[in-house]
């Protein structure tokens, strides 16, 4: 992979990294279609990385379906799919991580004790092995993104991290590839995050700027599900996630709710 990219770039060709770990739906197909407009090269990388998944976490029950996304990737026109082993991503021996201190330990960080460093380390990988000049995230995941922007500029990455909209069902469910877990029940039930998210909204919108108010009238739209198990709700800086007690001119709103055994995440920036 990495001769591949520096042969490319001694040609002068931009390379874009999408990275992923499979089970592809329109969420990731939208970061890739974006990715082919920002460079001349365009790699996919599908890897389940063991080292963000906590013992107690879904690793062996994660959705894999690599013959179904290679033929996704086929039509989109995809230059390289990156698919490596574990064995191969971390080779014996490997005892080397990257901690994105506070940031990794907030929000979603609290309740999965070593996720993001889990993250940040096969980021730092994957941008040393593709050797991208850009790399997509989605803002899906707006904590990670925020992540990997502070990783990249304190650990010198000369990688441009691009954040690309939250892409969503058509009923307002943001697209996961968690989502298989749900049974039909719980996809009925799972539509209370983005109710939650338009609540917070609307208020807004009407002049509400306490962000006490604006929590407890998510946390009450979350239980009138009687499926949810709130896990957080927060109002944060969007750069820093930092925690904001009032919104002045802009604040991120961020879910993290139990729908039986699915995690899902959702958020809405809040602009006043
Ligand atoms: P994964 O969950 O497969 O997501 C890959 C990328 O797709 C992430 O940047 C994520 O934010 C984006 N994405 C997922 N659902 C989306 C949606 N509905 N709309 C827009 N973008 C969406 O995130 C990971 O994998 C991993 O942590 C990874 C970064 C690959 C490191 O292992």
């Amino acid at each position: 992979m990495q001769i591949w990219s520096e042969d490319e770039r001694r040609q002068g060709k931009r390379i874009v990294l999408v990275p992923t770990m499979g089970f592809l739906h329109e969420g990731h197909l939208s970061l890739v279609r974006e990715g082919r407009k920002r460079g001349d090269r365009l790699i996919v990388s599908i890897f389940v990385n063991p080292k963000q998944f906590a013992p107690d976490e879904d690793y062996a029950a994660y959705p894999r379906n690599l013959e179904r996304d290679r033929g996704l990737l086929k039509k989109e026109g995809v230059d390289v799919l990156f698919h490596p082993s574990a064995d191969e991503v971390y080779a014996e021996g490997h005892e080397t991580h990257v901690e994105v201190e506070r940031m990794g330990s907030i929000l979603c960080g609290a309740f999965r004790p070593g996720h993001f460093r889990g993250v940040s380390t096969v980021v730092a990988k994957l941008f040393n092995i593709v050797r991208p000049h850009v790399a997509i995230f989605g803002l899906k995941d707006y904590q990670q993104l925020q992540i990997i922007r502070r990783m990249a500029v304190d650990l010198n990455f000369d990688v441009e991290v691009v954040g690309y909209p939250i892409v969503r069902e058509r009923d307002g469910l943001a697209m996961s590839s968690r989502n298989a877990y749900l049974g039909k029940r719980e996809r009925q039930a799972a539509l209370c995050l983005y109710r939650a998210l338009k609540k917070a909204e609307s208020l807004v919108l009407e002049g509400q700027r306490s962000g006490e108010r604006i929590i407890s009238a998510v946390r009450a739209e979350l239980e009138t599900e009687s499926l949810a198990r709130v896990e957080y709700v927060h109002l944060c800086h969007p750069v820093t996630l930092e925690e904001v007690k009032n919104i002045h001119d802009e604040a991120l709103l961020a879910l993290a709710v139990w729908i039986g055994k699915a995690r899902l995440i959702d958020n809405t920036l809040l602009r006043a």
